[in-house]
């Protein structure tokens, strides 16, 4: 096979400028992660939702900066081409600059990561603002932040009425303006995202906003059918790999204990 270019952050600026649109999905290991890779997605996050669906926690809140180096050192063995973009969890960016600007640089150093994500809008614009200066490329996320689930009191749309989608726009415009490479924007109307996704000149990457952001982003186990927890109304299923796996596991359960696994072929 041969070996395709690796992607870079510039490469999704002028994505946005050809009105390409830039493919992103979330991985926390290597298997997955080198297919997705393989199939040329341009960005792997490595999501704190690993807390949801690999660990099972009920939210986002307990995943450590331990747990995050480990997902995305995984994610580092396996990717070739993409640009990898590692989420800085709950607790690693909120207590002060100096704390923050050491979990990114982790993040980058010992977890290999091109690039770092935080939640919230204008009220991190200094923390992005300090990343940044430290020449480490950081990725807004606005709108539904799971971060915030206890202040929102659920995971709920945000923006719907004219002050929340004002307050929006400010966020936005405060973290690119702050040097974030690119924002994602989760749960709000499709119209604001568009309206956003017009007015900033960096990438926007919308999940359940719509079809205007500039690219789309999705949680694989989500995509792949992998985690029933919840569906929520924007996951499209692409494939039913928890049926595929069932099956399997099913079939070796009977072979077992019918005798039939192992075979001849299987023995020395
Ligand atoms: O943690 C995550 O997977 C995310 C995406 C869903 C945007 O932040």
């Amino acid at each position: 096979m041969t070996r395709q270019k690796s992607k870079t952050i510039l490469d999704l600026q002028l994505m946005k400028e050809r009105g390409e649109k830039i493919t992103v999905l979330t991985a926390y290991d290597y298997p997955l992660a080198r297919i997705m890779d393989q199939a040329g997605i341009d960005v792997v996050l490595v999501g704190d939702s690993a807390g949801s669906v690999v660990a099972g926690y009920d939210n986002t809140l307990p995943v450590t900066m331990d747990e995050m180096l480990y997902h995305t050192r995984a994610v580092v063995r396996a990717v070739q081409q993409a640009v990898i973009v590692a989420d800085m969890p709950f607790l690693s960016y909120q207590v002060s600059l100096e704390e923050a600007r050491r979990n990114a640089g982790r993040l980058v150093k010992e977890g290999g990561a091109h690039a770092v994500k935080l939640e919230w809008g204008d009220a991190i614009a200094e923390t992005v603002r300090a990343i940044v200066a430290m020449d480490i490329p950081v990725v807004g996320h606005i709108g539904l932040t799971p971060q915030s689930i206890h202040r929102m009191g659920g995971y709920r749309v945000q923006g719907r009425k004219q002050d929340q989608a004002e307050r929006l726009m400010r966020d936005a415009r405060a973290v690119a303006d702050a040097g974030a490479f690119a924002l994602v924007l989760e749960g709000i109307p499709a119209t604001l995202a568009a309206q956003i996704s017009l007015e900033l000149a960096i990438p926007t990457i919308g999940i359940g906003a719509g079809p205007d952001c500039d690219g789309q982003v999705l949680v694989i186990h989500d995509i792949l059918g992998l985690c029933e927890k919840y569906s929520p109304k924007f996951v499209k299923r692409f494939a039913d790999v928890s049926g595929t796996v069932r099956q399997g596991v099913d079939d070796y359960i009977r072979e077992v204990k019918g005798g039939v696994f192992p075979g001849p072929e299987h023995s020395f």
